[in-house]
Formats: C-alpha cells, sequence, structure tokens
C-alpha cells in the first residue's frame, strides 16, 4: 500500500478553496454539505466541459472516416491514456471502458467461470461491496468452491488470515482495496504475493479507493483492477484493467468481426464516450492538484498524479482524525478502524451508530439539516452481519473527499450533538 505518511503541514497548505471553487455543484450548494461522497462524487467545471464539449462538438459514432468521427476515436485513445497514467497501467489497450464496476466484475466472473479445472476455488471477503462477492459466488453452478477471508474485530483484513486459505487448489482471491462502507485498507501487494505465490490470481475492487489514493497495479501486483469513474470525480461510467495478456486469454462475447483483442474484446457494443471524456478530464483535474506540489521542472504526468493523490492523502487523514473525534465526543460505536494511531489504515468513511436510535430517523433529521449521509445495508450484507446489524436499518455512512472541509467535519458534528439530544 502506499507508505506516504501523513504531514501536517502539507495537509494545511492543502488548496481546498481553491478546490471547491472549480465544482459547479458545490458552488450553487448554498448550505448543504456533501458527506455521501462514497455513493458517487461531485464533478469539476472541466470534467462538465470536457462532456459538453463532446456533446456539442463530435456527438458521432466512432469508426468513421470524417472529422468529428476521428474526433471521438481520437478521445477514447486519450482518454485510454489518462486513465493508465492514474493506475500505472502497463499499456492503455489494458484500460477497458464500460458502465459500472459490477458489469465488469460479472463480465470477468463469467470468463474466469469458462476456464475453471482442478484450480476451482476462489477466496471472497466478508469486507467486500456484494458486487465483488455475488459475483463470484455466482460461478458455484460451474463448479467453483469459495474460501471466505474474514475481517478481525479490529475492523480490517489481515493478510496472515489469507495465507492458510490459498492453495494449488486457489484460481483467484477477490478482494477490495478499501472498504466502501468501514474505510479500511487492504495491504493489497502483500495479498498479490501470497495468491501469485500459490499461482493464484488476483482481482482488486478499486472503486471506493480510487478517489483517497495513489492507484499503482505495478506496485500492487494485482491481475485485475475495477473502478466507478463517478466516485473518481468523472461521470457515470465504470472502467476495468487488466494485465494485457490475462484479458487476452479470458473468454468473453463479443461478435466474430470485433478483434480478439483487449481492450476491444472486452467493450461489447458502445460506451458512453462523453463519460469517457469526462474520466479523461478527471484525471487531468487530479494532474492539476499534483502541479501545486512539485516543482516546475521534469514532472510527468504521472509524477502529478502521484503528487495530487499524495496531497489528497494527507489531507484527508487530516480530516478522518477530526472526524474521528467528533464522532467519538458524540457517543457513536465506530464500525472498523477507530484507534487514532492505526488512522493510515483508512480513508475519511465512517460508519457508525449511536446507541439504539435508528439510523434511519437521524438521517432524516440530518437530511432536514441540509447534510447528506447515508443510512442502511450499504450493499454489504455479510458485513452487516459480521456487525450484527439488521439488514433493514443497518448504520449511518458519513463519507467524505477532498473537497470536504474541518469546518463541514464540525457542522456535522453540532448537527449530530442536537440530534442525539432530540432523539434520546
Ligand atoms: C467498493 C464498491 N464496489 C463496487 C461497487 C459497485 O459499483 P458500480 O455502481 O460502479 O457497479 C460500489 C458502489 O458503491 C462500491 O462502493
Amino acid at each position: 500500500m502506499n507508505k506516504h505518511q501523513t504531514d501536517n503541514t502539507s495537509a494545511s497548505a492543502f488548496p481546498v478553496q481553491k478546490i471547491r471553487a472549480m465544482f459547479p455543484a458545490l458552488q450553487r450548494a448554498g448550505d448543504f454539505i456533501f458527506l455521501d461522497n462514497a455513493a458517487g462524487a461531485q464533478i469539476p467545471q472541466s470534467v462538465l466541459d470536457a462532456v459538453t464539449n463532446h456533446l456539442v462538438g463530435h456527438n458521432v459514432q466512432r469508426g468513421g472516416r470524417y472529422g468529428r468521427s476521428v474526433t471521438v476515436d481520437q478521445s477514447v485513445a486519450e482518454a485510454r491514456e489518462s486513465v493508465a497514467l492514474l493506475i500505472n497501467a502497463y499499456s492503455p489497450s489494458e484500460i477497458c471502458f464500460g458502465m459500472n464496476a459490477t458489469s465488469f466484475i460479472r463480465l470477468v466472473s463469467l470468463g474466469i467461470g469458462q476456464m475453471l479445472t482442478e484450480r476451482d476455488e476462489i477466496v471472497v471477503t466478508d469486507m467486500d461491496h456484494d458486487a465483488n462477492i455475488a459475483t463470484w459466488l455466482a460461478l458455484e453452478p460451474a463448479g467453483a468452491k469459495f474460501k471466505w477471508w474474514r475481517m478481525r474485530e479490529d475492523g480490517n483484513l489481515h493478510v496472515k488470515d489469507l495465507e492458510p486459505l490459498v492453495s494449488d487448489r486457489t484460481r483467484l482471491v477477490a478482494c477490495t482495496v478499501t472498504a466502501h462502507s468501514i474505510g479500511s485498507i487492504v495491504d493489497v501487494a502483500a495479498v498479490a504475493r501470497i495468491a501469485h505465490a500459490a499461482g493464484a490470481e488476483v482481482f482488486l475492487d478499486c472503486v471506493h479507493y480510487g478517489p483517497h489514493g495513489l492507484m499503482d497495479v505495478q506496485a500492487w501486483g494485482c491481475d485485475y483492477l475495477v473502478c466507478s469513474g463517478y466516485k473518481n470525480f468523472s461521470p457515470h461510467m465504470g472502467f476495468l484493467w487488466g494485465r494485457f495478456e490475462t484479458l487476452k486469454r479470458l473468454p468473453t462475447f463479443r461478435e466474430d468481426f470485433i478483434p480478439d483483442e483487449p481492450p476491444y474484446k472486452v467493450e461489447a457494443g458502445t460506451f458512453i464516450y462523453e463519460n469517457v471524456s469526462g474520466m479523461d478530464a478527471a484525471v487531468r483535474y487530479l494532474e492539476s492538484i499534483g502541479r501545486n506540489f512539485l516543482p516546475e521542472n521534469n514532472r510527468s504526468r504521472r509524477d502529478n498524479i502521484v503528487a495530487g493523490m499524495n496531497a489528497i492523502r494527507d489531507y484527508e487523514l487530516m480530516l478522518s482524525r477530526e472526524m474521528m473525534k467528533v464522532l467519538k465526543d458524540c457517543g457513536a460505536t465506530i464500525y472498523g478502524v477507530a484507534d487514532e494511531a492505526r488512522m493510515h489504515e483508512r480513508v475519511p468513511t465512517f460508519c457508525f451508530n449511536i446507541g439504539k436510535l435508528s439510523p434511519q430517523k437521524i438521517v432524516e433529521e440530518m437530511a432536514a439539516m441540509q447534510i447528506g449521509i447515508r443510512d442502511g445495508h450499504m450493499y454489504a450484507p455479510r458485513l452487516m452481519k459480521r456487525l450484527n446489524l439488521s439488514m433493514d436499518s443497518g448504520a449511518i455512512r458519513a463519507s467524505l473527499v477532498h473537497y470536504n472541509t474541518v469546518e463541514e467535519v464540525h457542522r456535522f458534528g453540532e448537527a449530530l450533538r442536537t440530534i442525539v439530544a432530540k432523539l434520546s
């Protein structure tokens, strides 16, 4: 995982007000506070401009010989390059665009289901979004067997617990990079080392980690990775990365005239070109944050991304600490990592309850006070069971990203105190 450590100086140098000025939704929001970012983030003006530019300037099918169509081909190629830089892919041809993360995970699981041999075991976790569990369990009729890697009481997956689950029968380990529900960060580089030593592959759900830290498929050594653009400051779309040779071997559906090569063999039909242009602009936005933190000379686009994501990580660590204090002060039961000394193991996504108070009521009261948070099972039924929470009421989640501020955290805290006093 990213070894970059927080440093309060860089957190205080983070240009959050300049950043907020780039997001039209934040400028128009008045008093409203966006604290449901794990369900989808806002987009900067540059992303909106890229989408509009596509729709107004060249909203035609790609693959034609006329200028507008050629421009679409170019913009898709540029987006592949940008996303490849964002995650440090070996090549842009490993980047596949589509609707969302879930459909990509299912696409890979369908392919792997056709290749099961005596290596038929798949490791899944009880800390993941169900999109990265149910899609694998659906391979049971194809003969897959499952091993469960369980979260420990301390709110994280421990690689020591993975070791005994992996053997020469393991086909794949499917796990999250960061839990969307409770914010815990997994040591995925260690996961890949353990899986590869046994000849197994690793599928990473990076949907939740993407907006919070530096992605690096080469450093992590994984085989597949999936992200949802709409969590990464872009419009609704998703992308899948796989090693070129791995994707080449994966059985997929394609018409005969589509090249049997990544990325084309993975991208059935037409995807949303304007949103892919938006994703390209979102990567450039993250680069622009990094440019503030690096000297002028000799920096590559990837250097800017690295600097931008490290600055975001430092700033968010500070937000996590503030949020933790506020929640503890309100008497919250925090699910996941709650120890001040382990803040580097989490992102600012907080799942909690307050005694026996109804999560739904608290979230409704928050909505009335112009604060958008979420209650429920967080699409993580197995985690809810693990935490002894009912699927009906579940928990409350407040999820922050780098455009949130300490002032917002404090306003959230005041609102929570008022609500708890009212409902108790
Ligand atoms: C960790 C995680 N994985 C997968 C998904 C599903 O993503 P999508 O909506 O792009 O299918 C989500 C959505 O919230 C998520 O948070």
